[in-house]
């Protein structure tokens, strides 16, 4: 059986393991490439040079080495269509078609299903350069804070959030202005502010039915108690405890959420397959907690996926494979009863400017502790790892016990981590840790 994984990154590293640890691949004599791989993932996989867009070349890669599965990380190939081009060609891979990724790819397409299907989030306006007085005069009269966001994909960062309207000004103008996300950014939204705490969920889903892997909790801003500019993600911890998300919540989420959007999908004509990643805002109104989405994605998250994924005890390619092919209704998801908690190393600069060619040492003692992913890293001609990129490398942490060894492992082995200007959030997880 031959699998090939789409994308570089830690998300991709962790799912390559998982699906290398598999029974089933193991069983059917498993081979993996991944496109393009990375020092991490090619402890175990085939390095295949051709670019995570370049969708056409990974179809004929796919169609020329009898590829059996593909595996999509990141959302780019999936907006650009890799989905529909390898359906076309009869080939099997684990990820929505293109009009079903555009629950991700436009912020807009998905507001917009979400009104329309009376699913609950915040309040919003689109504006486009053809209507920008339009957006001067709203951000004159609104509340703040308020969330900017852009239409298009622009790697995590085509987030904002201003507490005035100096700054919403500023923002709007970066946009349309400087054109900082380029085409992403020539339509935004602006949404009313929630205040609440995030969820992280993964449905998988064969378009009719789906799973539920465990909650965790991203930590999105660059500093710590949640300050400074948004990132891809920091850190992550899962399962959330009961305070945070119990067994209602995640009921009220499935009637609300889950279940309405792949019917609304089915519906539209974009029958969602693959992961769908709800990122949700838990609000409280009159005393009772109530659960708004605050952005879909066509993908798994990253570094959930670092936390989460350890976490599933039954066969993850089997998974993969029911969405693909439609029996996702006869897979049994099995967790581990753990604790995770996953904190991201990155460069100094990071989600700025950052140097890159740092050598990382230290990574085999870490992983006496914990499962290291390699997010941004490369081998330099001496044959050193070295950073490649913002986020380098995601340490993940289990425990049996409790939250609070997860974490305290997680930064044990953290701290035998060295490169220079490494930066890393000390807090991951803190919020739980106090209350218990
Ligand atoms: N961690 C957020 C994301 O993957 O989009």
């Amino acid at each position: 059986m031959k699998i090939l994984i789409i994308g570089n990154g830690g998300r991709e590293h962790c799912i390559a393991r998982k699906i290398f640890e598999s029974k089933f691949f193991k069983f059917n004599g498993g081979e993996l490439y991944c496109a393009t791989g990375s020092p991490g993932i090619n402890e175990f996989s085939k390095p295949v040079f051709i670019s995570v867009d370049d969708v056409y070349q990974l179809a004929n890669f796919a169609e020329k080495e009898k590829i059996d599965y593909t595996i999509v990380g990141p959302e780019i190939p999936l907006a650009l269509g890799i989905t529909d081009e390898f359906n076309k060609r009869g080939l099997k891979i684990f990820g929505p078609s293109q009009k079903a990724a555009e629950i991700e790819s436009s912020k807009i397409f998905a507001k917009n299903l979400m009104k329309k299907y009376n699913i609950p989030t915040a309040e919003f306006r689109y504006f486009t350069e053809t209507n920008i007085r339009d957006a001067y005069e709203y951000l004159q009269e609104t509340s703040y804070p308020v969330v900017i966001k852009a239409d298009g994909l622009a790697a995590g960062k085509g987030v904002i959030i201003a507490e005035d309207r100096i700054h919403a000004v500023e923002t709007i103008d970066s946009f349309i202005e400087e054109k900082i996300f380029g085409k992403a950014g020539e339509g935004f939204i602006i949404e009313k502010f929630m205040f609440g705490y995030e969820v992280s969920l993964f449905a998988i889903t064969d378009g009719d039915n789906y799973i539920l892997l465990p909650s965790s909790q991203d930590h999105k801003r660059i500093g710590e108690g949640d300050t400074g500019k948004n990132t891809g993600g920091m850190g992550a911890f899962s399962p959330l405890p009961d305070e945070l998300f119990d067994e209602e919540l995640k009921r009220a989420v499935e009637k609300k959420i889950i279940k309405p959007v792949l019917k609304a999908m089915k519906e539209e004509g974009r029958k969602y397959k693959g992961c769908l990643y709800a990122g949700l805002m838990i609000v409280k109104e009159s005393g009772k907690k109530k659960p708004y989405v605050v952005e879909f994605n066509c993908r798994f998250g990253d570094p959930e996926t670092q936390a989460v994924v350890p976490l599933i005890k039954s066969d993850f390619l089997e998974m993969l494979k029911a969405s693909v092919e439609g029996n996702i209704d006869k897979y049994t998801l099995e967790t581990h009863n753990k604790y995770s908690c996953c904190v991201v190393m990155s460069s100094k600069g990071y989600p700025g400017n950052f140097q890159k060619g740092n050598i990382i040492s230290g990574i085999e003692k870490a992983e006496e502790k914990a499962q290291v992913c390699h997010s941004g890293t490369k081998y330099d001609e001496a044959g050193n790892i070295i950073t490649n990129g913002g986020r380098v490398l995601a340490v993940t942490a289990l425990s049996s016990s409790s939250h609070k060894l997860a974490n305290k492992k997680c930064y044990e082995a953290v701290s035998e981590i060295h490169f220079s200007d490494s930066y890393f959030r000390r807090d991951i997880g803190k919020k739980i840790l106090k209350k218990k």
